[in-house]
């Protein structure tokens, strides 16, 4: 029965354990500020949930400078660059080359699994299967967050709500006036992992007149891999067998490229869509991650736009309750959306760059031209790889050390 209301005090509520709001509880913890992380699964859900995979250079130094890259830097697969392939041609973007920065290759859920026990081991609240989270006050100087664990109803009294809760956001949703800008895009993606030991060191990337496939991996025995698909896809339509034979299909499997099966220990559709929500603040409510934009999958922002939020999010705080500027968490919107939109950018070129969008031929002709460029000319790879890459978190560059 739910009776006496537990109350608990912090100076941050993080609702969310996903990339953001964790990382975001290390940055504060570097800065002796307290934080609650408030999380409505349970550890091992969050722990499993399968995403991108590809972490940008500045993600990557971020993760070292705080201490958290000992598994990542012995089981991530640092990766020099990417391959682009149409007509059946394969062509390299060296990243290292172009830009000095490379990528790692790790995957989504191992950075989580990272975090929360790096979190937990050094005494830091997080608690899971926190439902019916709510942030109440966030406009006046005394906010708190309600939720409800095991029947018992709790409030945690706070200065700051960190609304990293994702795509299905209750934070998101409690700024009023927020403007949506989006696009969705025409096909999904149907993705697998298989217990099958990738023949590549690099992501190959394959625009095909039957669709886009993506070659990419999490280990030296297993292979990720996705297929261009019609939005809403039935994955009950897609025997293992149909899988492979598209994906043989649509790869540009010459030149000593093969692709190994084996038993898939994992498959789902993701749409493609891309959104930006503002203002990502209201009062003392700060807007990070998913909740606040979506990327389409094609180059692999989505974690590390929400990790670049967390970023400048914890400046802001440190500036509001260590600095006595409380009015720089009314600059958080506009510091993070010069980053947002230009994440957006890229990710729509890769997207509209290499995916099937009927039989329009001037878009294929565009797709082509476009192709064509970005592995001819060394301005236009260099374009591509620094963003790839990732570029500097500039506002936490700043502070760090
Ligand atoms: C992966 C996902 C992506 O969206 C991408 O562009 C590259 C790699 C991945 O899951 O490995």
């Amino acid at each position: 029965m739910m009776g006496v209301v537990a109350a608990d005090e912090t100076e941050v509520a993080i609702v969310g354990a996903g990339p953001a709001g964790l990382v975001l509880s290390h940055l504060l913890a570097a800065r002796d500020i307290d934080c609650v992380v408030l999380e409505q699964r349970d550890r091992a859900y969050v722990e499993h949930r399968v995403r991108a995979g590809v972490l940008e250079h500045p993600t990557v130094e971020l993760l070292r400078s705080l201490g958290l890259a000992d598994r990542l830097d012995r089981e991530g697969l640092a990766h020099r660059g990417i391959q682009l392939a149409f007509d059946g041609v394969r062509h390299r973007i060296d990243f290292l080359e172009l830009t000095g920065r490379s990528i790692t290759v790790y995957g989504q859920q191992e950075v989580v699994k990272d975090l929360i026990a790096a979190r937990l081991a050094a005494g830091g609240p997080i608690v899971f299967e926190a439902v019916d989270v709510t942030p109440i006050g966030v406009d006046t100087d005394h906010p708190l967050v309600r939720y409800r664990r095991d029947d018992q109803r709790h409030e945690l009294r706070c200065r700051i709500v960190a609304g990293c809760d994702g795509s299905y956001s209750v934070c998101a949703g409690m700024v009023p006036g927020r403007a949506v800008a989006e696009r969705r895009y025409p096909f999904a993606w149907l993705g697998i992992l298989a217990r099958a030991a990738p023949t590549q060191d690099e992501l190959v990337y394959a625009s095909h007149e039957r669709g886009f496939a993506l070659y990419s991996m999490r280990s030296p025995e297993v292979t990720r891999l996705y297929l261009q698909v019609a939005p809403g896809e039935d994955l009950a339509a897609w025997s293992d067998d149909r899988i492979w034979t598209e994906l043989a299909a649509r790869l540009p499997l010459a030149d000593g490229f093969r692709l190994n099966t084996g038993p898939i220990i994992e498959r789902g559709v993701t749409g493609m869509h891309s959104s930006v929500a503002t203002p990502m603040r209201y009062g003392k409510l700060l807007i990070a991650g998913d909740a606040a934009h979506i990327v389409p999958a094609t180059g692999a922002k989505g974690m590390n736009l929400a990790i670049a939020d967390a970023t400048v999010m914890a400046a802001a705080i440190e500036d509001a309750l260590r600095g006595g500027r409380p009015e720089r968490l009314a600059d958080y919107t506009s510091t993070c959306l010069s980053r947002v939109w230009r994440t957006q950018l890229f990710s729509h070129r890769m997207t509209t760059m290499l995916h099937r969008f009927g039989d329009d031929p001037f878009q294929r002709q565009l797709q082509r031209a476009e192709l064509d460029l970005v592995t001819s000319s060394a301005a236009a790879a260099t374009d591509l790889a620094e963003q790839y890459a990732g570029l500097p978190f500039a506002t936490f560059a700043e502070r760090v050390g």
